[in-house]
């Protein structure tokens, strides 16, 4: 599973990748001076903007190559050293490597866009319960996630549905939920409807 993410980036096959951040993000976020954990970051846009917000930003992403786009994308000086990449300027990081092998704790605030979507459903619970460990159960949690008819199509990325968000943070309130098939990749456009939902927690 590793060698296919590491090959899409290698290939440029990122077609997930928001070149000007996620519209939920920005509607819904309201959490400064934290400690945000971004579990399966890429070189998401979204790592600056919460930054931009005050607070102190962890990324964690197993290709190196989304890192160093990263930081050269947003005209960044940034140090690495055994394979943490860090913004000279900006209280912003991202930490190269495998998420389930990453055991820094004590976040009091987790943004998953297309993090746990991406995960087959296999993978999901152990993801679920990784993050539990390293997120404080009162942190601010932002998820975004997805909802199609996954009989007709297959993923990356997958539908995870209300329960079994639920069940594994029982907390997390649907705040939004938006038929996003405009703007889905090709092998979906046969759909009637794929739902961006956002999903809030904590304070
Ligand atoms: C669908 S992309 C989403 C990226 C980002 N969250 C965004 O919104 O643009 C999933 C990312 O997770 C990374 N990834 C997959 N498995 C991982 C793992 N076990 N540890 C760290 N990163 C992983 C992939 O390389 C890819 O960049």
């Amino acid at each position: 599973m590793h060698d296919e993410w590491l090959n899409r980036w290698r290939e440029r096959r990122i077609g997930w990748h928001e070149h000007e951040g996620n519209r939920a993000l920005k509607s819904h976020w309201t959490a400064t001076g934290r400690n945000v954990l971004v579990p399966l970051c890429g070189k998401s846009p979204d790592l600056m903007w919460l930054c931009r917000q005050g607070n102190t930003v962890t990324g964690v992403e197993l290709s190196p190559i989304a890192a160093i786009e990263f930081f050269e994308d947003h005209e960044l000086r940034v140090t690495e050293k055994d394979g943490v990449f860090e913004a000279l300027d900006e209280p912003l990081r991202i930490v190269v490597g495998d998420y389930f092998a990453y055991d820094e704790t004590g976040f009091d605030a987790l943004y998953d866009r297309a993090a746990l979507i991406a995960l087959p459903a296999s993978v999901r619970p152990g993801y679920a319960a990784h993050t539990h460990k390293l997120v404080d159960d009162d942190a601010f949690h932002l998820l975004v996630t997805l909802e199609y008819d996954q009989s007709r199509a297959a993923g990356p990325p997958f539908s995870v549905g209300k329960g079994e968000v639920t069940d594994y943070w029982p907390d997390l309130r649907r705040v939004e939920s938006r038929n996003d098939i405009e703007n889905s990749p090709p092998k979906f456009r046969s759909l009637d409807a794929l739902y961006e939902v956002v999903w809030l927690g904590g304070a």
